[in-house]
């Protein structure tokens, strides 16, 4: 393989340096016109960054991007938290071309099916079955299928705390963006809050014997209070339903084995994906034996058609994922993630303690998994001052819409993301005082799910 060029990694652009955005620019109106909201994922797109922000990126090495005009930034939460080791992380590319150059796709299935198989299982407890997928949507919706089939009930309990699960109607017709989605779908879905055991025992006492599963994560922004996960999968096995843990975000970020080890929970079905490979699209259903086997041919019960695509077992992103398994195991990632989370938690909580921002600018969740909260004046949870705060690190060379940290941050590479957050926080101390509007370039970003533009 040719060897991968290494690139030169530049000073990030300072205030004192104003970036220049024209080829994004340009770019932009072509997108919109040729793909509907200009990109193929919402949470990317134009509505959900400042104005003043690269639209489109070239290449990204490590933690580092670069876009389209050649500037330079560090990057956080990288690929929506799927690029956890780094962008174009050598290993891992390599073990993928490797792979491709003996064929991505057969007629019978890959070894290496089998292989990753083997290597992720031995990793999650519990678990003793796994089908793959190129989503995570498609695996959760697998899980609610599988669930469904072998309780015989159509209902689905979410946790309506947690912003997502799936792109499928399922889940989609319950939020505010369910337009083509008919209701009676989404009247199958119902919701239940996170810590709080009482709203899903209602559920089960409205419903008895009519709900299938329960879908959550483990934990978001807030952890679970003692004893609640358990007390949520003993309630569902006396109300016979599955308990499904969706660990796209979580999965080899709290723990090697997933927030369900972290927090020794066991859950009947659980869902990977985002981390598993590193940006290549792989991701995983994974449970006990008795229930996934009905998606096979060793039994005399109904047949579930369990995720059976195309491109489900693409052999490169399976090779992406033994590698990535492999690093994170020898290499103590899951530990490098809270360590670095951890020091730029610490940085960040001075620079919000020095610029008297409690109770305006918040940060939430785990070092490994760290995001933050802005206010306004009357301390009410504000678009335009999340936007003022992008802008003013954008300027500063670092694109955060969180603080979740990669393999690849360097201790460098946080300490200048604070000094850069340190800045931008005092200028959002200032539209504190003086008016957002003297400070704010352009529109304020919107939320995702939202019903109308
Ligand atoms: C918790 C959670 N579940 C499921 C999904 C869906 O995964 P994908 O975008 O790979 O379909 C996401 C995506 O962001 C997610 O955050």
């Amino acid at each position: 393989m040719a060897k991968i060029q290494e690139p030169v990694i530049g000073l990030p652009n300072g205030a004192a340096n104003p970036l220049r955005f024209s080829e994004s620019r340009a770019l932009q109106s072509k997108a919109h016109h040729l793909i509907p909201g200009g990109a193929h994922t919402y949470s990317k797109g134009d509505d959900q960054f400042p104005e003043q922000a690269p639209a489109f990126i070239t290449r990204g090495k490590g933690c580092h991007v670069w876009d389209v005009d050649g500037n330079e930034f560090i990057e956080y939460g990288m690929g929506l938290r799927a690029v956890t080791l780094g962008h174009a992380f050598e290993p891992v590319v390599e073990a993928a071309y490797r792979q491709m150059q003996l064929g991505s796709n057969f007629t019978r299935p890959a070894k290496i099916e089998v292989d990753l198989a083997e290597a992720l299982l031995e990793v999650i407890d519990g678990a003793h079955m796994v089908k793959f997928a190129k989503n995570g949507s498609d695996v959760t919706t697998a899980a609610v299928k599988l669930a469904r089939a072998y309780t015989g009930r159509d209902l689905v309990a979410i946790c309506v705390d947690q912003p997502f699960f799936s792109i499928d109607d399922w889940f989609i017709g319950t939020t505010e963006l369910n337009a083509g989605i008919p209701q009676a779908i989404s009247e199958l879905t119902l919701k239940f809050r996170y810590n709080d055991l009482e709203s899903l025992r209602e559920l089960f006492d409205q419903y008895p014997g009519r709900i299938a599963c329960v879908v959550m994560e483990a934990e978001t922004g807030t952890p679970p209070v003692p004893d609640y996960l358990n007390h949520v999968k003993q309630l569902c096995e006396r109300r016979g339903a599955l308990l499904v843990f969706d660990e796209m975000i979580t999965g080899f970020r709290w723990h090697l084995g997933g927030a369900q080890k972290f927090h020794g929970v066991v859950p009947h079905l659980s869902t990977f994906g985002k981390a598993m490979g590193n940006g290549f699209a792989i991701s995983a259903l994974v449970g006990k034996r008795e229930i996934m086997r009905l998606g096979g041919l060793d039994h005399d019960h109904a047949r579930v058609f369990l995720l059976s695509t195309t491109h489900g077992a693409e052999t490169h992103a399976l090779a992406a994922s033994l590698e990535t398994l492999r690093i994170y195991r020898e290499r103590e990632v899951v530990e490098y993630l809270w360590k670095q989370g951890e020091r730029l938690r610490a940085l960040v909580s001075r620079s919000i303690t020095e610029n008297h921002l409690e109770g305006f600018f918040e940060l939430v969740g785990r070092p490994c998994n760290l995001v933050f909260a802005t206010c306004d004046q009357e301390g009410k949870r504000s678009q335009a001052f999340r936007t003022l705060f992008l802008q003013e690190l954008i300027r500063r060379g670092v694109i955060a819409p969180s603080f979740v940290v990669s393999f690849s941050h360097s201790n460098e590479d946080i300490d200048r993301t604070s000094q850069a957050v340190h800045e931008a926080l005092a200028v959002y101390r200032k539209a504190l005082e003086e008016g957002i509007d003297k400070y704010l370039e352009g529109r304020p970003v919107k939320p995702v799910n939202r019903r109308f533009n």
